[in-house]
């Protein structure tokens, strides 16, 4: 498909999962008044998130991706904002512990507002109306007028990633993020749970760290990586109408990017090799991401990855796998052995959400934890098996005390879900499930750690 590309060539393509926007001069109107907006991030931004993503590809870092199903205008707050952003913070900290190994920080959020859905429409006793599209889209409640697709949401949803990402820069760059803070991104509620004593006795550990290398002369003053982080935003790139008036060309390289985040994803329903999606992120130089349900097959995934990558640049293309616990041990291998027989650089990743989601006895869309746990302990499974660096993971999540995800230390039940139970579309982790989860992938990042270091032992004799 070595096809001329433009950042509207995705409309000559079948497009799936679009809203049906009933006026279309107003459609047509937004896309104006976005593109002439100012980017969300810069180019070389993204180019240096690719280049850290190359580390990912290399077996040299491993990134965390995480953040809302869903964002929304209603549980729009610098709170939530900053919950979210201190457990990502907390993670990363377990996991670079204890891989020893960078931790690439990302999250779903400043634009992750939309959603494809398995129906078009739904219904209600007699009433048909669209389906609920994600806030950038339509509107949550069932309702003519909110469930209309309305063009002036791409607008708002902007605006609320602009002020989004300012947030999540002043927190990683102006000392919120300083690793002389771990203590005190600890939530209240986890605070006294068995992750929290964990995470506090790993917080100890840092702080005689960090003691003994200012006795060195290494302090946030010589070595900014101690007081501040990188923290990179994505979404899934699925309304393209908003993903075409964000994309620009960069002055210094000449290249497209799309500048409504650092990284975007294909998802796992808009992934066809011939369709406008993929059409689409070929032709942007942002680092990209392409979902790999259990209906992927290596051949698939071959053509997708010639089509997505085809300078088999490492750090351009992550895969995320989301096979669900019961399918991740049988699918997962024949990929990671087509892809690894073929010479393809790709970062792998671990999305244990989308494959696990079941119907609560209470009637709720849930994902038990121990599934979570079980397919993510699949993943490291398979590439130890062929061979192949895990190189991440990809969660819905929150910092909130949300009762979305049943099971974990806290033992959310199924009666238990309806407490707090606030999502727009698929159950996160709470803070809690999300430092539980944190510290059993840390475990497996040790074993792997030692499994490497007792191999180089072995070639060192
Ligand atoms: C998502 O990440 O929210 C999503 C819809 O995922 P998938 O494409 O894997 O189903
Ligand atoms: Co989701």
């Amino acid at each position: 498909m070595g096809e001329r590309w433009t950042p509207d060539t995705w409309r000559t393509k079948p497009v799936e999962q679009q809203p049906d926007y009933p006026d279309k001069v107003a459609l047509a109107q937004v896309e104006g008044r976005l593109a002439a907006m100012p980017p969300l991030v810069f180019a070389g931004e993204a180019r240096r998130l690719k280049s850290l993503l190359a580390n990912v590809a290399n077996g040299k870092a491993f990134l965390l991706q995480g953040g809302d199903c869903a964002e929304s205008f209603a549980e729009f707050s610098a709170n939530t904002i900053r919950d979210t952003f201190r457990v990502l913070l907390q993670m990363a900290v377990a996991l670079t512990f204890a891989g020893g190994m960078p931790v690439v920080k990302m999250s779903r959020l400043a634009g992750q507002f939309t959603k494809p859905r398995s129906e078009p429409t739904e219904r209600q006793g007699d009433v048909e109306l669209p389906s609920y599209r994600g806030d950038m889209v339509n509107g949550l409640a069932f309702d003519p007028a909110e469930r209309r697709p309305d063009p002036e949401r791409m607008i708002r949803a902007y605006n609320q990633s602009a002020a989004t990402l300012n947030l999540l820069r002043a927190f990683a760059q102006g000392g919120y993020a300083d690793l002389h803070q771990v203590h005190s991104w600890t939530l209240g509620f986890v605070a006294s749970s068995a992750q929290g004593k964990r995470y506090d006795a790993l917080a100890q550990e840092i702080d005689r760290a960090l003691a003994f290398m200012a006795a060195c002369g290494i302090t946030g003053e010589t070595t900014p990586q101690i007081r501040e982080t990188d923290l990179f935003t994505s979404h899934e790139a699925l309304l393209l109408p908003y993903e075409q008036a964000m994309t620009r060309i960069d002055s210094t390289t000449g290249d497209w990017y799309d500048v409504s985040a650092h990284f975007l994803w294909i998802g796992d329903r808009t992934r066809k090799p011939e369709g406008a999606h993929v059409e689409f992120l070929r032709g942007i130089k942002n680092p990209i991401g392409l979902k790999c349900g259990p209906s992927m097959n290596p051949d698939d995934v071959l053509r997708l990855i010639d089509i997505l990558n085809p300078a088999n640049e490492p750090g351009r293309l992550t895969l995320i796998a989301r096979m669900g616990a019961e399918k991740v041990l049988d699918k997962l291998p024949p990929l990671l052995r087509a892809v690894k027989r073929e010479g393809k650089s790709v970062g792998w990743v671990s999305d244990p959400m989308h494959g696990n989601t079941i119907k609560s006895g209470t009637g709720y869309k849930t994902r038990p934890f121990d599934r979570i746990m079980a397919e993510v302990r699949g993943f490291f499974a398979a590439h130890a098996a062929e061979g192949t660096h895990p190189g991440g993971v990809h969660f819905e999540m929150t910092g909130q005390d949300v009762t979305e995800c049943t099971g974990g230390a806290q033992a959310i039940t199924d009666s238990g879900l309806s407490l707090r139970y606030h999502t727009h579309c698929d159950p996160r982790l709470n803070g809690a499930q999300s430092l539980e989860l944190a510290f059993l992938i840390a475990e497996e990042l040790q074993r792997l750690r030692s499994a490497t270091d007792a191999n180089r032992v072995a070639v060192a004799f």
